[in-house]
């Protein structure tokens, strides 16, 4: 037995499109579900040290509030075509000067209103002998949001029998174009309450400090001497006290980038990825929404693990290379790997 994926009506857009939910549960039961709508992940459900079952994500009840709201939360969705900021909404390639849709003051967020997260996709499923396995498609067309080329996105996520949920990205342009896809999943590990029971090590030497409007400077500097240096494994209740966190990590070249764990269930979270960065974003934003089962989401009650390029690189020179250039393919892998302590 590798598992088993079933299928189900969650709802209906306002446009009535059927939105369905699909379950992946691995031979441990451990369970996914995730949307074809915005491909966002709604529940992950985790055995915790005492053997109970832990809803470690956050979210909504219904479709109808997905739609509404979550251009603000971004709760569990797959982001795209460029994650986190972008300064003014401009870039330039080949002395073309591109003008995105802005939904972040002068900048643009998350791809833009019409981002990945509200986009329909095309889904199949498969039981692989790792685990079961959804892949969602969307292609989206030249100018849409105002970025260039068509762009061809495949997604996949894989339920494994070790308890990891791997999530792959793969796009193809037909002209140039920026690309940076990353999974909007808040986590709280203890299911409940805030994170600050919560202990975070992030493999990472540099970070990449921003303005006040979030947008990177474009500097590049040690996080040694500064709250964010979590190369050894830290209470982030602590540190939340001195400030809240919503940057970009420059990560090592180590095999994990970051592990987070809840003292409470014990529930640990590996995360491991191709991707150059991880933006840790702490729930700051999050305004006494009702979520799921009428759980009140207020600021840290989850947090945010974004495998990245760096936020704004197309205006960055200094910074990775993000131009998906016709017959290059874009394929990123993250791994996100729970486990539990006792
Ligand atoms: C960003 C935050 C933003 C949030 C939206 C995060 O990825 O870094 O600045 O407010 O997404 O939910």
């Amino acid at each position: 037995m590798f598992g088993k994926i079933t299928k189900e009506l969650f709802g209906k857009t306002q446009i009535e499109t059927p939105v369905f939910q699909y379950t992946l549960e691995n031979k441990n039961g451990m369970i996914v579900k995730a949307l074809n709508y915005g491909g966002i992940i709604t529940n992950i459900w985790v055995k915790d040290k005492f053997g109970k079952y832990v809803d470690v994500v956050l979210g909504f009840d219904s479709l109808e509030e997905y739609e509404k709201l979550n251009h603000k939360y971004y709760f569990g969705a797959v982001i795209g075509r460029y994650a986190n900021r972008i300064k003014n909404g401009q870039f330039k390639i080949d002395d073309t000067i591109y003008q995105l849709a802005l939904n972040d003051g002068k900048n643009s967020l998350h791809g833009g209103i019409g981002g990945f997260h509200t986009k329909i996709f095309k889904t199949s499923t498969e039981i692989t002998p790792y685990g079961p396995k959804l892949n969602l498609k969307y292609l989206s067309h030249d100018g849409e949001e105002g970025f260039p080329g068509n762009l061809l996105v495949n997604v996949i996520y894989t339920l494994t029998n070790n308890n990891e949920l791997i999530i792959e990205y793969i796009a193809q342009t037909d002209k140039p174009t920026v690309v940076n896809l990353t999974q909007h999943s808040y986590f709280n590990l203890s299911g409940k309450g805030c994170i600050y029971d919560h202990k975070i090590q992030i493999n990472a030497d540099l970070y990449t400090p921003v303005d006040e409007n979030l947008v990177p400077t474009g500097e590049i500097v040690p996080v040694e001497n500064t709250p964010y240096d979590f190369k050894q494994p830290k209470n982030l209740g602590k540190m939340l006290e001195k400030i809240d966190y919503d940057v970009n990590f420059v990560l090592n070249k180590s095999k994990i980038a970051t592990v987070v764990s809840s003292l409470e269930t014990g529930i640990k979270l590996e995360v491991s990825t191709t991707k150059p960065g991880i933006q840790l974003y702490t729930g700051n934003f999050l305004d006494n929404i009702i979520g799921k089962s009428g759980n009140v989401y207020k600021k840290h009650s989850g947090l945010c693990l974004e495998t990245q390029y760096f936020p704004d690189s197309p205006n960055k020179k200094n910074f990775p290379n993000v131009i998906l250039k016709k017959g290059d393919i874009y394929y990123h892998k993250t791994t996100f790997k729970f486990t539990v302590e006792q």
